[in-house]
């Protein structure tokens, strides 16, 4: 696809942003379904956030995704939040729409969109979540919008997952959210659905894992969502034991397809979702 009048500029800010996967699955996304947009990452230094966004506005930018540190000093600057965004206190998306800043935070929606792209439902199921982070707050606030029966979290550091509940039971009222520590979980069978978000196991520590998998029921769905390695030894035990798994590489991408969507204002391709997350494990695998 050529560069021409008409084509858009769509960019990362953070600080660093090396590294990031986002210019390679933006781009290959725009590829894929012929948007006329390139993609590219830029570091910006503490002081000047607020000049980036003033040239972005001056520019005409369409729209931008926000890494670390910049999620949360991003706020003051938006006109507009959608959803419970400003709750989770962490924006990833930004839509220029006429001069008007959106933002938008499309980490949960990415990771709930990995079960309805699987056909597996989340009604009734009882989930073990691990960790209280940004990335769990992000997935717990799309994860009380589902029917579930019951989400449990569980954090190193207890405060954090009791903080955490209060705030999702304020919104779901009619949900039974609990937060423990590993050892009151009696009963591991009860779960469908277990998910890491801490970042134990992460490279370099690719041998380590939050929980093991004794206990749980043959029918667990897995999910890891770190990326790096693709396979960490959560999901290598998951595998062992027969469980269906995922890692980090489907929320990663849909979190990427609906900031596309977002900006666009309309449904990509069906395929787009699959077709990226091959080529981007592909790629990490050869990295
Ligand atoms: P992210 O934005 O990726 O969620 P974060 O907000 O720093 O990153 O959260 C990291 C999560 O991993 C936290 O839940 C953290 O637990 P604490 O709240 O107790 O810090 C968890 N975590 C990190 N290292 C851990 C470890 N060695 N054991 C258990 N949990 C760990």
């Amino acid at each position: 696809m050529i560069i021409n009048w008409d084509t858009k500029l769509y960019c990362l800010i953070g600080n660093p942003v090396n590294g990031s996967l986002s210019p390679i699955i933006h781009n290959y996304i725009n590829k894929m379904d012929n948007i006329n947009s390139r993609y590219m990452t830029f570091n910006v230094q503490n002081n000047s956030l607020s000049d980036v966004i003033k040239g972005f506005l001056a520019l005409g930018l369409k729209g931008f995704n926000i890494t670390s540190p910049y999620k949360e000093t991003i706020i003051p600057y938006l006109d507009e939040i959608v959803g419970d965004s400003e709750k989770i206190g962490a924006i990833n998306t930004v839509k220029n729409e006429n001069g008007k800043l959106i933002g938008i935070n499309t980490d949960g929606a990415g990771f709930i969109k990995m079960f309805y792209d699987n056909n597996i439902s989340l009604k009734d199921k009882k989930i073990l979540i691990l960790g209280a982070g940004g990335a769990a707050k992000g997935i717990c606030y799309s994860l009380i919008r589902e029917e579930l029966s019951q989400l449990v979290i569980i954090n190193r550091t207890k405060d954090k997952a009791t903080k955490l509940a209060r705030q999702l039971k304020k919104i779901n009222t009619k949900l039974n959210i609990q937060s423990k520590q590993l050892e009151d979980i009696k009963n591991r069978k009860e779960f469908d659905v277990l998910i890491n978000t801490t970042t134990v196991g992460m490279k370099p520590n690719n041998k380590k894992s939050p929980i093991t998998l004794e206990g749980f029921k043959e029918s667990l769905v897995v999910c890891d969502i770190i990326y790096k390695p693709l396979e960490t030894q959560l999901l290598r035990e998951a595998k062992m034991k027969g469980f269906e798994y995922y890692n980090g590489i489907p929320m990663l991408i849909n979190q990427a397809i609906l900031a596309q969507e977002f900006w666009l204002d309309k449904r990509l391709s069906d395929n787009v979702s699959v077709e990226t997350i091959k080529y981007i494990n592909e790629y990490l695998k050869e990295d």
